[in-house]
């Protein structure tokens, strides 16, 4: 409800500023502004409803009169700290709904990060998304102008469309050696979807599971709203140390594992062929199932790709998630999980009832992208350009922040972890940044390392990594 659609209408019984009075009170009790907000100015809301000054004060004096707001001098009309709680008027409390809902919200510092990341002059190494210019944007309104549409419009197959999970069996054994059928593929909005699907359906309250430290942001919330008990395995020059698995449960009793094997969010490491062979090995011998999260394998740069756990796995213990998100669009929302048919179906079950199954429109796209021979050429041009953006990167840490820094170069993927060596105060540091017009993400919101920065390469145009860069020194060096 806002002031464009709402009128007062003129009347003998129901005065114009008790009517404007009531909607006022109606849109504060639906949240809209919440307690210690400010109202409209009463010359803005007379010209939004074009009414008389008067008028407004006149409904201004009447929310005050029932303690709904209060005025202070030099400030306007403010909604009164308490009306969420007023009993006279019934309003819910609305914050402490919001406050006590079981899915928790995001950490304040990551939506405040996202919120500068789309400030105009900023140059962004926060977001874990590509360029614009980097987007199939091309291919996909040649499939768009080229064919035909002739998809079922009704309730899709929970478990996603057909075509796109055939085309993804394809397209999983010939790029990553994985071998699949359409009925142990479901497909889900982002492998976000998948990650959350899995930790409602396979997993209760109180489990204990294994996360990298550091990991990927997003993922965290939802392992906590789910009331799962979180045990960190250490991530070094080459990923998780497989003994400290075995630790970890002989302590814990783990119930499941998540590791991003390659190209890591947010440290870029890779795992060697022998340590995947390990972790597997214990997955089978300690009954642990593995999530393998895997958006970056096919953003190699040095010409070779890493077999993927799923790839190598002899025992069925790896759950596979990836998506087209960072090979292709975030926007598209199109991601899988590769399992055992009873998991795949317990999952697509629960899809069902959250959404009713994935719309077939980015699903068709996907399809038709991922068959055809576009893709592969999208896909060598993609990591042409983000090999050159993470060469930018370097050239320009090591030029700006040369001595004070310590990196090592990942060798795929959007991520560069960098280790600040002068002591600094991480907040200050990104409040610093942000001031120069730069934001990246801290290391300290992605796991218990300090004094780390999260460079991510992919969203930065070229032309800006060297700006970017020097100005995160400025901040840096003060
Ligand atoms: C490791 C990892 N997993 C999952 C995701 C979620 O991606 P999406 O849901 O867009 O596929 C990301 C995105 O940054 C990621 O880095």
């Amino acid at each position: 409800m806002t002031a464009m659609e709402w009128n007062p209408i003129r009347s003998k019984d129901y005065p114009l500023y008790k009517q404007i009075a009531d909607y006022m009170a109606r849109r504060i009790a639906a949240g809209e502004f919440p307690a210690g907000s400010h109202l409209p100015s009463e010359r803005t809301l007379a010209k939004e409803l074009q009414v008389n000054r008067s008028t407004v004060v006149a409904a201004y004096e009447e929310l005050y009169a029932a303690g709904i707001v209060e005025k202070r001098k030099g400030s306007g009309t403010i909604v009164s700290a308490d009306i969420w709680g007023m009993p006279r008027k019934r309003l819910p409390n609305w914050r402490r709904y919001v406050e006590q809902g079981s899915f928790l919200p995001n950490l304040p510092l990551i939506r405040h990060i996202q919120k500068e990341s789309k400030e105009a002059d900023i140059i962004d190494f926060a977001s874990g998304e590509l360029s614009p210019d980097l987007f199939p944007l091309e291919q996909f309104r040649s499939i768009l102008a080229q064919q035909t549409f002739d998809c079922h419009l009704g309730y899709e197959d929970p478990q996603g469309n057909l075509a796109l999970r055939e085309t993804i069996a394809r397209h999983v054994k010939t790029d990553k050696g994985i071998e699949a059928t359409p009925s142990s593929i479901l497909i889900t909005s982002g492998s976000q979807q998948a990650l959350h699907l899995i930790v409602q359906c396979l997993l209760k309250p109180g489990d204990a599971v294994a996360i990298e430290d550091p990991s990927y942001t997003y993922s965290l919330p939802i392992f906590q709203s789910a009331g799962l008990k979180t045990f960190l395995l250490p991530v070094g020059r080459t990923g998780i140390n497989p003994d400290d698995l075995t630790l970890l449960h002989q302590k814990h009793r783990i119930r499941m594992v998540f590791l991003n094997p390659t190209y890591q969010n947010p440290t870029g490491t890779a795992m060697p062929l022998e340590q995947r062979r390990k972790i597997l090995a214990l997955s089978a011998e300690l009954g642990i199932p593995v999530i393998e999260d895997d958006p970056y394998t096919l953003l190699s740069f040095t010409g070779e790709r890493l077999p993927t756990l799923k790839s190598l796995d002899r025992h069925g213990t790896v759950l596979y998630i990836s998506s087209l998100t960072k090979i292709a669009a975030s926007g598209l929302r199109i991601g899988w999980v590769i399992g055992p048919q009873p998991v795949i179906e317990r999952l697509a079950d629960a899809k069902q009832q959250i959404d009713f199954g994935h719309s077939i429109f980015p699903e068709w796209i996907a399809q038709r992208f991922l068959a055809s021979p576009e893709f592969s050429a999208h896909l060598d041009r993609l990591v042409g350009e983000l090999k050159q953006k993470r060469d930018l990167l370097v050239d320009s840490l090591e030029r700006h922040l040369s001595g004070i820094v310590e990196f090592h170069v990942p060798a795929g993927g959007i991520h560069l972890w960098c280790k600040l060596l002068k002591e600094t105060n991480d907040l200050q540091l990104l409040r610093e940044a942000i001031r120069h017009g730069v934001v990246y993400v801290p290391g300290r919101v992605m796991g218990t390392q300090q004094g780390f920065v999260r460079f991510t390469f992919a969203r930065a145009e070229k032309e800006r990594i060297d700006a970017g860069i020097r100005r995160f020194a400025e901040a840096y060096r003060g």
